[in-house]
């Protein structure tokens, strides 16, 4: 079945949100508390091993009831459905969206064009997993007989953002095996990876569903190069696997069939990690891990599936964010998580979320009149409140910030880890209760400041509070809750893409830059150049003088 078209301004829910937002606009979030002893407890969702606490954020149960009523008139069920069952919801490239099959149980049936994919994925997780275990293990030799010792993924986008966010993340549950990726086309990037590599201890893993990218072609022919000033044609069997769904431009590479890892159409780039295109995270982190990163993400599937609205932890950080961005009119959520392994989360969601959401035509392929996606950006904390959180306490813009915090520490250091909750929970308290004049003013008559100080200082030092967060407290970093962690994150992009109308899986958007590019590098190597306007022109010249 087809996603529903339907324009969410067009709804009852969406006039009656527009009503209440101007009802509700100037409430002060702590005023909700105040009035209300129950309301952390029925504000939040406790599943597995998450808590997620949106208490801290500017809704009444009215507000929740006229969103998960938008929801409902926008057939939110009826889409979760076809997203499930392999209908095909990327309508503008004809594709199912299935990263979910990808961490599917070993019984279950999804069908494309008649065939049951689970079975094809599970044969390349067996592929995944012995190749996995013979690298590991030190089976699998290179050229000249030593073990693997390094590892290197070439990919971008999707087949980088990924195993980077999920090998940093999941650092503490490595093995002896070093990975390194290979991204950007600025020929730096790579040179300085080859600068710390032996290549007969290094294996390299060619990562392009479409094995067409001009930045991880040119970084895999620049790494082969190299790699051949040590070794023979014969040797880069041994050295070189690749992931795509182009096996023919793969062969011409010179890669064996033996090496090679498919995935499907219906896997997007943003959401592969779980494919072969984590195998680099399979080789950093052992397959069993691996698994759990799956059965992870397989739970928070099952609970988005199967969980009513008011109770599904995607569909209501979701419908927050929506509230947040098309009736409060915010344009920016941060996402911070308090641990160090996660500092690449934030970079990995962007492409997630922006790449999916970043739209303005609707599903009927007109131009939308409302907002969609948001801008996301975050960095850990507590190093993120030494740089920006000024901004999102005393700044003027509206910012809904996730936080996302862990009840045990990796190592165990109880007091650098009571250090770091503590700031983690006293930052959400800050923003939403904020400091008032009343009590700033005691505060500094206290420490003996003189009136006429007093009153100079007090405006600045004044925090309004009323920002809004959401917490998502979590027993432990794992390779099983960061799978369902980050099923979550795709889940909330599912919902918002049905609400606001929108094809979350294509990304048109970043064709006329690469199209144009190719232009412009004949204009570079040539003496000639083309027809541009007049600023690019003058550029183009600088450049080439
Ligand atoms: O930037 C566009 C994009 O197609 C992303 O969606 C994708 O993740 C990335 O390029 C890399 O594509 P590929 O895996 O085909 O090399």
């Amino acid at each position: 079945m087809a996603l529903p078209k339907i324009d969410p301004t067009t709804t009852k829910a969406w006039s009656n949100l527009a009503t209440h937002y101007e009802e509700i606009k100037n409430q002060h979030l702590k005023s909700f508390f105040e009035s209300d002893a129950q309301r952390a407890e029925r504000f939040s969702i406790a599943w597995e091993d998450f808590y997620v606490d949106y208490s801290k954020n500017n809704v009444s149960e009215e507000t929740l009831k006229l969103l998960l009523k938008l929801a409902e008139e926008v057939k939110l069920k009826d889409a979760i459905h076809s997203y499930f069952s392999g209908d095909i919801i990327n309508e503008t490239e004809g594709r199912a969206v299935l990263h979910t099959a990808l961490r599917s149980k070993k019984g279950d049936t999804i069908k494309v064009g008649g065939s049951n994919v689970i079975e094809e994925v599970y044969q390349v997780k067996e592929q995944i997993k012995s190749f996995t275990e013979a690298v590991v293990s030190g089976q699998k030799k290179g050229y000249t007989e030593k073990k693997f010792t390094d590892v290197v993924n070439i990919g971008i986008g999707g087949s980088d953002l990924g195993p980077v966010m999920v090998t940093e993340a999941l650092q503490f549950y490595k093995n002896h095996l070093n990975i390194h990726f290979v991204s950007n086309v600025d020929g730096d990037h790579v040179y300085e990876v080859l600068k710390k590599l032996d290549p007969e201890t290094t294996l390299f893993i060619v990562v392009s569903k479409s094995f067409t990218t001009q930045e991880t072609l040119s970084n895999a022919i620049t790494i082969k190069k190299w790699f051949l000033q040590y070794a023979t044609e014969g040797d880069v069997a041994k050295h070189f696997a690749a992931v795509s769904t182009n096996t023919a431009k793969i062969e011409e590479f010179g890669i064996t069939a033996e090496n090679v890892f498919p995935m499907w159409d219906w896997v997007g780039g943003r959401f592969s990690l779980w494919s072969a295109v984590g195998l680099s995270i399979a080789l950093a982190i052992g397959y069993e891990n691996f698994e759990q990163l799956l059965e992870g993400a397989n739970g928070m599937d099952i609970h988005f599936k199967e969980t009513a609205p008011g109770k599904n932890i995607p569909v209501i950080l979701a419908l927050l964010s929506v509230w947040y961005n098309n009736f409060h009119g915010a344009e920016t959520e941060a996402i911070i998580p308090y641990t160090q392994y996660l500092h690449r989360f934030s970079a990995y969601l962007q492409q997630g979320i922006m790449e999916s959401n970043g739209k303005s035509m609707s599903r009927a392929g007109q131009r939308v009149g409302y907002e969609t996606g948001t801008i996301i950006w975050g960095e850990p904390g507590t190093n993120s409140q030494h740089a920006f959180f000024q901004l999102i306490h005393q700044g003027t813009k509206l910012i809904p910030t996730d936080f996302i915090g862990f009840k045990e520490s990796l190592h165990g250091d109880k007091d650098h880890h009571n250090k770091l909750m503590a700031n983690f929970f006293a930052q959400t308290e800050a923003l939403m209760n904020g400091k008032g004049e009343e009590e700033v003013k005691m505060e500094l008559e206290t420490a003996g400041l003189a009136s006429e100080r007093v009153e100079k200082l007090l405006p600045f030092k004044i925090f309004e509070g009323n920002k809004p967060t959401n917490t998502i407290l979590i027993k432990k970093l794992t390779p099983k809750s960061l799978g369902a962690l980050i099923a979550l994150y795709e889940h909330k992009i599912f919902v918002q893409g049905i609400i606001w109308n929108i094809f979350s899986y294509d990304q048109w958007g970043v064709e006329l830059g690469k199209q144009l590019a190719k232009n412009i590098l004949a204009d570079l190597e040539n003496s000639e150049i083309g027809n541009h306007d007049g600023s690019t022109l003058n550029l183009i010249q600088f450049f080439k003088e």
